[in-house]
């Protein structure tokens, strides 16, 4: 009696893994919604039309039926800048602290950004952003730690600087207090909404605030500011570019399901089981497509297809299955035909690249790294290539 409740207990918890599908010959048979057919049946033929019918259509899809309303208002925004006279990183890079305080109707939300500008580039610089959904101790402006996740010092030596912020000031990575931060302070009506904003959401906000800050500061060209995201961070970096077009290129590292990957195919983590474990991370309506992929206006192509024609890396790993490879390539391929309105040829090819072979053009890349779910200087280093080509 004993182990059949413990075998029962096991099934109960272990049910929503073992649902997922792991294997290709499973995938169901799915079209996708044409990205450049409008909702009134018209056919885009060239970027004016994408931009001005076309694009806007699909943004709006976007926000209504998954990652909510962007509100773009506040009052004002003050940046308090502590700025240190030596020069870290054996003279290679001078650190900017910078705190982005956002007001609206009396009250704020901070953003601590951390910066690290090279001594030796000429400026103003490009820079990498890191919207920073693991420990604050991976961005450690002293140096005493560091990390794969964001190597600072590998970035500087090859001239670019780099930035971070933690998503936990916009909104905690929790479903009970995800709200504590820039929706109940700054945007109380979004919670009232079924399209409002979430975690997600306020995360990219966040990233648009600090592109806010680098308008300002003369050291960093804010024309070539690349943001970039791991996984619940990369599903906001591919939301931050689609919807602020002052970030000139976005990397989305092993971003998975309402990331990179398409919902269609069904493979690894599944709608259902995004909405049921992160309810906080989309807003209200999303939940309507639980199981119900196909019934989705969208699918994750047409986000990148809304980042045209700046350049969208991609990455995954081997082993990290959850968050098919697969179906992250083919997401970039399924955007090609916007960014062929502007004449830009991917350059991927037919099929996706074997484990460790990088396809790094002007405008796409991807990657899939043997390995785990993880951002490692393997990762970096790529995209550094990859900069370096736009
Ligand atoms: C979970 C989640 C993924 C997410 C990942 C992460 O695995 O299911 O959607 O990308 O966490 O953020 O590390």
């Amino acid at each position: 009696m004993k182990r059949i409740t413990l075998f029962c207990l096991l099934l109960i918890t272990c049910y929503p893994a073992l649902a997922q599908n792991y294997d290709e010959a499973k995938v169901p048979h799915y079209t996708l919604p044409d990205v450049l057919k409008t909702t009134s049946g018209k056919t885009i033929r060239n970027e004016e039309k994408w931009e001005k019918l076309r694009r806007p259509e699909v943004l709006k899809l976007f926000e209504d039926h998954i990652y909510g309303q962007m509100p773009t208002d506040y009052d004002s925004i003050r940046y308090a800048l502590t700025e240190d006279d030596q020069p870290l990183m054996n003279g290679k890079a001078v650190l900017k602290q910078v705190g982005v305080t956002v007001f609206r109707k009396g009250k704020s939300v901070l953003i601590n950004v951390v910066l690290f500008v090279p001594t030796q580039a000429r400026k103003p610089v490009p820079v990498f952003l890191l919207i920073n959904n693991r420990g604050k101790e991976n961005t450690d402006p002293t140096r005493a730690k560091k990390s794969e996740f964001w190597p600072a010092e590998m970035v500087i030596d090859s001239g670019f600087a780099i930035a971070a912020f933690h998503v936990s000031d916009l909104a905690p990575d929790n479903k009970d207090t995800y709200a504590t931060g820039v929706l109940q302070k700054l945007y109380p009506e979004q919670l009232t909404k079924d399209n409002g904003m979430k975690a997600i959401g306020a995360w990219a906000w966040g990233a648009s605030r600090v592109m806010d800050y680098f308008e300002t500061d003369k050291d960093i060209d804010s024309k070539k500011v690349i943001v970039v995201g791991h996984s619940r961070g990369g599903k906001t970096s591919l939301w931050a570019a689609a919807q602020d077009q002052r970030f000139a290129a976005c990397i989305t590292n092993c971003s998975g399901n309402t990331g990179a990957a398409l919902a269609r195919r069904q493979f690894g983590e599944r709608i259902s089981r995004i909405n049921t474990t992160f309810p906080h991370w989309f807003n209200d309506h999303y939940k309507k497509y639980n199981d119900k992929e196909g019934a989705l206006p969208v699918d994750q192509h047409m986000l990148i297809a809304l980042i045209a024609p700046r350049p969208v890396y991609a990455t995954n790993a081997s082993k990290d299955l959850w968050a098919d490879p697969k179906g992250t390539f083919l997401a970039l391929k399924a955007a090609e035909p916007v960014y062929a309105l502007y004449g830009i040829k991917s350059g991927l090819p037919k099929d996706p690249p074997g484990i460790d072979q990088p396809v790094i053009g002007a405008h796409f890349g991807y990657h899939n790294r043997e390995g785990e779910h993880n951002m490692t200087t393997y990762d970096w280093g790529n995209f550094i290539r990859f900069a370096r080509k736009f």
